[in-house]
């Protein structure tokens, strides 16, 4: 059972001016282990990827600590795979010679288990057909779903995504939620997902974690137990969207739709 822990968790930024500091997390914590599905919603600047880049290890908490299996985090490793909101592919390798890139460099690459799940994969995000193609001529959608099969084929034991659906159409969005679903249910690893779409965080995630900003803190932590899949026009469902909005404080006398909108904005980079 892998468990993953933030305990006390705080982050600050040096500003370019003078000694002040931005102070990006303010005490931290939360455990999360195999089988749950963490998604984080929040303002912008609240310091959801600062959270995702800590477990990342691109970056090192101020103060207190994050464990993997008791572990602490000293670096990147494959283990905690992440996929940020624009794909990060090699622009000069193929959809498939980027899907392998990390087997070629540990051997891999010939071994037949392998082989036959980078086949599936692919099939998986319907890129099969496009696999000498570069990243170039891909679409938008295409471009995203390399990015997630490629961090998948690892089998990290912590999966990290940094709002990685924001930049696609609607109905490829919900398709790719499903993938990840599915993905999810199969590996029975740990997800941590920051989006700003509080129906994505409600459709996805076993607990979905509501934060503040400035300094960026844990608001609530929502249990979500309904059973998969969910219905997005079930009572339950719309229930447990109007407390998420209204602990981002868009409940009440505004009317949910144009909260959602204020969110996405306030999203926008
Ligand atoms: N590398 C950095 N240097 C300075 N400030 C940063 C850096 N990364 C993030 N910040 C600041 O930390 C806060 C949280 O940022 P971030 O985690 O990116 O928020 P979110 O992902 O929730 O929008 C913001 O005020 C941001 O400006
Ligand atoms: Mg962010």
């Amino acid at each position: 059972m892998n468990v993953l822990e933030l305990s006390h968790v705080y982050k600050g930024f040096a500003r370019t001016e003078g000694e002040e500091v931005t102070q990006a997390l303010d005490d931290i914590n939360f455990s999360v282990h195999d089988g749950e599905f963490l998604s984080i919603v929040g303002p912008s600047g609240c310091g959801k990827s600062t959270i995702m880049r800590l477990i990342a290890g691109l970056i090192f908490p101020t103060a207190g600590t994050i464990t993997l299996n008791g572990e602490i985090i000293k670096g990147t490793d494959t283990e905690r795979g992440m996929v940020f909101q624009k794909p990060t592919l090699f622009p000069w390798l193929t959809v498939e010679k980027n899907l392998n890139f990390t087997a070629r460099m540990q051997g891999r690459r010939h071994d037949a288990e392998y082989k036959a799940e980078a086949e599936r994969l692919l099939e998986l995000a319907g890129l099969s057909e496009f696999r000498n193609d570069y990243p170039h001529q891909l679409s938008g959608g295409m471009a995203q779903r390399l990015a997630l099969i490629r961090t998948m084929i690892n089998h990290p034991k912590v999966f990290l995504l940094d709002e990685p659906l924001g930049a696609l159409d609607a109905f490829t969005r919900m398709n790719m939620q499903d993938e990840i679903l599915s993905l999810w249910q199969r590996s029975n690893h740990i997800v941590l997902m920051v989006t700003h779409d509080i129906d994505e965080a409600i459709y996805l995630g076993t607990r979905i974690i509501v934060m503040a900003p400035r300094p960026g803190r844990i608001r609530e932590d929502l249990k979500n137990d309904l059973p998969y899949p969910r219905v997005r026009t079930s009572d339950e469902f719309l229930g447990l969207r109007k407390k998420v909005l209204e602990l981002l404080n868009f409940g009440q006398s505004k009317n949910t739709k144009e909260a959602q909108k204020q969110l996405e904005r306030s999203n926008k980079p």
